[in-house]
C-alpha cells in the first residue's frame, strides 16, 4: 500500500479517481526540493529526540540515495504513487523499513507541497533573472554600437520626431531592468518557510519552524499555519512578474518584426535565428520575434488560471491548490525556452544605419524642431505650432520635405521664418540638442547607457547568489 491515507478506507480507489487526484504527472520536478525539505525535517525531529543518532544517520543516507536515484532515472513512479510526496516516502520506505515511515511525524503534505513550490520557485526566478540579464546585455551592446544611429521615432506608428536607434533600443532595456526589481521584490515576501504549518494548525511535536526555514534558505517561517498552507499569492506574483516580462518581449517582438519587414528595412536577422518557407524560397521568417509576441498569450492564461483558482477558496488547504503548479511550471518553462532565443536574435541582428538615417527625417519629422526654434525667438508655442503647420502644410502640397522650402515662402509664411532656421533642420542638429536626462540625443544615451551598465553588474551579482541549498 503506497497510499498515505488508506487506513479508514475499505476499498481501494476507483480508477477515475485516481487518474484525475494524481500530480504525480507533473510534480516530480520537485523531488529534489522535497527532499531538501526532508532533510531539513528530519534534523528537527533528531532535536527533538524523535529520532536517534542513528536513525538520522540512516535516515540522511537514505535520502542522499534516494536522490541520487531521482535524478538518475532509477527511482520508477506510477499513477498509484499520487504525488511526489507519497512517491518518495515510498522510496524511503523500502530503503529503511518501518524508519522511513517516521519522517511524516508533525508534517504533511499541505505544508510540504507550499514548501516545494516556495523553493523551486525561488530557486527558478533566479534563473529566469540570469535569462533577463543576457537579454539586456545584448539589448546594451546594440545600443552602444548604435548611439548615434538616427531613426524615425515613431507615435501612432507615424513618424513623430527622429531619435537614435541606440535610445530606442534602451527603451526595451528599463522595462525589463523593473521586471528584474520585480523579482528582487517578489523573492522579499516569498522567502517564509511553511514547514512546520502541519495539515493546518501547527504542530504539537516540539519542532524548530525558524531552524527549518534558516536551513532551506528562507528569511523566516510563516507567521501563522493556517496562512502557511493556504497562501499561493508567492506564486500568482511570480506568474505575473513572468506575464508582465511576456508583455515586454512581445512589444520588443513585435518591433523587430517591423524592423525586419521590407517595407521598414531598418534591419536584417542573422539566418541562425531566422527561419524560412516551405513554399517561398525568398522567405527569411522572424519567428523568434513572432513566439516572443504569440507566448504572451499563455504567460498571461497562467497567471489568470491561478488567480481564478484561488478566487473564493476557503482556508485552509483545498485540492484545487494543486492546479497551482502547471501554470508555474508553464510559464517558467517558457521564458527560459523564449528568452536566450530572442537574446541570440537581437545580438547577432545586422542594423541597417543608412535606411534608418534617410528615413529619420521623411514625414516632416523636424518639424518640432521649427516651432522649438521660433519659442527660443519669443514666439508663444502656440503661435509657433500654427506657423509650424502652415509650413508643414505647404510642402505637403509641394511634395517636397522641409529643408527644401525656399527662404521666400518661409517668409511669406511668417516674418519670424528667416534663413537662419535651416540651422535646425538637420536630424544631427536635431538630435544634438537633446541634451536633458532621458533624451534621445548621443550625449544623454551614453549617460544612460553608463548607468545601466553598473545596475546590470549589480544583477549580475544578484542571479548568481544561490539561495535554495541544493
Ligand atoms: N499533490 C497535492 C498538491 O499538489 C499535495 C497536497 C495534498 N494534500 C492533501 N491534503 N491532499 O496540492
Amino acid at each position: 500500500m503506497t497510499k498515505l491515507w488508506g487506513g479508514r478506507f475499505a476499498g481501494g480507489p476507483a480508477e477515475a479517481l485516481e487518474m484525475l487526484n494524481a500530480s504525480i504527472t507533473f510534480d516530480m520536478r520537485l523531488a529534489p526540493y522535497d527532499l531538501l525539505a526532508s532533510r531539513a525535517h528530519a534534523r528537527v525531529l533528531h532535536r527533538a529526540g524523535l529520532l536517534d543518532d542513528a536513525e538520522l544517520d540512516k535516515m540522511l543516507t537514505a535520502l542522499t540515495e534516494l536522490g541520487e536515484a531521482v535524478a538518475s532515472g532509477g527511482f520508477e513512479v506510477s499513477i498509484a504513487d499520487e504525488d511526489v510526496h507519497t512517491a518518495l516516502e515510498r522510496g524511503l520506505v523500502e530503503r529503511l523499513g518501518p524508519l522511513g515511515g517516521k519522517l511524516r511525524a508533525g508534517r504533511s503534505r499541505n505544508d510540504q507541497i507550499a514548501t516545494d513550490l516556495r523553493l523551486y520557485c525561488r530557486d527558478h526566478a533566479r534563473g529566469l533573472a540570469a535569462d533577463l540579464i543576457d537579454l539586456i546585455d545584448a539589448l546594451v551592446a546594440q545600443a552602444g554600437a548604435h548611439v548615434d544611429a538616427p531613426v524615425p521615432g515613431m507615435t501612432h506608428l507615424q513618424h513623430a520626431q527622429p531619435v537614435t536607434f541606440g535610445h530606442q533600443l534602451l527603451a526595451h532595456v528599463q522595462p525589463l531592468l523593473r521586471d528584474l526589481e520585480r523579482l528582487r521584490d517578489w523573492d522579499r515576501r516569498a522567502a517564509v518557510s511553511p514547514l512546520g504549518s502541519g495539515a493546518l494548525a501547527g504542530s504539537s511535536l516540539p519542532l524548530d519552524p525558524a531552524a527549518v526555514a534558516a536551513e532551506l534558505g528562507f528569511d523566516s517561517c510563516a507567521a501563522n499555519s493556517m496562512d502557511g498552507v493556504a497562501d499561493r499569492d508567492f506564486a500568482a506574483e511570480l506568474l505575473f512578474v513572468a506575464a508582465t516580462v511576456g508583455i515586454h518581449l512581445s512589444r520588443l517582438g513585435e518591433e523587430v518584426v517591423l524592423w525586419s519587414s521590407s517595407e521598414f528595412g531598418w534591419i536584417e536577422l542573422d539566418d541562425a535565428y531566422a527561419t524560412g518557407s516551405s513554399i517561398m524560397p525568398q522567405k527569411k521568417n522572424p519567428d523568434i520575434a513572432e513566439l516572443a509576441r504569440g507566448k504572451s498569450g499563455r504567460l498571461v492564461g497562467n497567471l489568470t488560471a491561478l488567480l481564478v483558482t484561488l478566487k473564493s477558496l476557503p482556508l485552509t488547504y483545498n485540492k484545487d491548490l494543486q492546479e497551482d503548479k502547471e501554470p508555474v511550471f508553464d510559464s517558467l518553462d517558457n521564458l527560459a525556452l523564449l528568452l536566450p532565443a530572442v537574446t541570440g536574435m537581437i545580438r547577432t541582428m545586422k542594423v541597417n544605419t543608412d535606411v534608418m538615417a534617410d528615413s529619420a527625417p521623411r514625414g516632416f519629422s523636424l518639424a518640432t524642431e521649427i516651432a522649438d526654434w521660433l519659442v527660443r525667438r519669443g514666439v508663444p508655442f502656440r503661435d509657433a505650432h500654427e506657423v509650424t503647420g502652415a509650413v508643414v502644410a505647404h510642402c505637403g502640397k509641394l511634395g517636397i520635405e522641409l529643408d527644401e522650402i525656399s527662404d521666400s515662402d518661409l517668409a511669406g509664411i511668417s516674418e519670424h521664418l528667416t534663413p537662419q532656421v535651416r540651422e535646425v533642420l538637420s536630424v544631427e542638429g536635431a538630435l544634438a540638442g537633446r541634451t536633458t536626462p532621458g533624451s534621445t540625443g548621443p550625449t544623454a544615451v551614453r549617460s544612460q547607457l553608463a548607468v545601466v551598465g553598473t545596475a546590470l553588474a549589480e544583477w549580475r551579482v544578484w542571479a548568481d547568489t544561490k539561495v535554495v541549498p541544493l
